[in-house]
């Protein structure tokens, strides 16, 4: 399987830890690509018209994409049991996931607004919005971090990736301050090893 990838992608990231925790991650060739929105690249638009990664090559040279397919596809491989089956387990895990994902998301934007976009075409308004989001995101976690536990799924790996990209990119946040259950919570979580393998640079 190869993966395209860049190791600064929260996305990207999240695929390699589920990997890592499925005990597959040596299966999983990566090719590197520097990417933004405004400049493509052609090998892997003919595997993914949306030119994002992550995306997966398969043997069969079908390709998976986005990061939440490709996860759930590496879990079902190795039998991860990464993805609750069914009941409320089930759709606290893909909420939580659809949080962290949308907090990665406004993340990203608000880093592509401040270091790709032209100065004279940024809008400070629009990427404050985009931080609104992470914060809001960050005290929906704090409430949800009482129930984490020791709970290890699709749901809490997201958290930590998300938790994981914005120290990296908006350090100056101190959202510890705000939130300090998911911190505490936080703190224990990030050493396991697939996460201190994946460190984002
Ligand atoms: C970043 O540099 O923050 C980044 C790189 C690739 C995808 C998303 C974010």
């Amino acid at each position: 399987m190869k993966l395209y990838y860049n190791p600064a992608s929260p996305f990207v990231r999240k695929v390699l830890v589920v990997a890592a925790e499925c005990g597959i991650a040596d299966q999983i060739e990566k090719e590197e690509i520097a990417l933004t929105p405004v400049n493509s690249h052609a090998p892997l638009n003919s595997e993914n018209p949306l030119g994002k990664i992550p995306s997966l090559l398969l043997a069969n040279n079908e390709s998976l994409y986005d990061s939440r397919v490709i996860c759930e596809y590496i879990d079902a491989l190795a039998d991860g049991g990464l993805f609750p089956p069914n009941g409320s387990a089930r759709w606290t895990a893909l909420r939580r996931q659809a949080t962290a994902d949308g907090f990665c998301d406004a993340a990203v934007l608000v880093r592509y607004e401040g270091f790709v976009r032209p100065s004279e075409k940024q809008w400070p308004d629009w990427a404050e919005a985009q931080l609104k989001k992470c914060r809001r995101a960050i005290d929906v976690l704090e409430k949800d971090s009482a129930s984490f536990g020791d709970t290890v799924d699709i749901g809490t790996l997201s958290v930590a990736v998300a938790l994981g990209y914005f120290d990296f990119r908006n350090d100056e946040e101190a959202w510890r301050n705000n939130a300090p259950n998911l911190a505490k919570w936080y703190e224990g979580f990030a050493l396991r090893p697939s996460l201190v393998k994946t460190q984002p640079v």
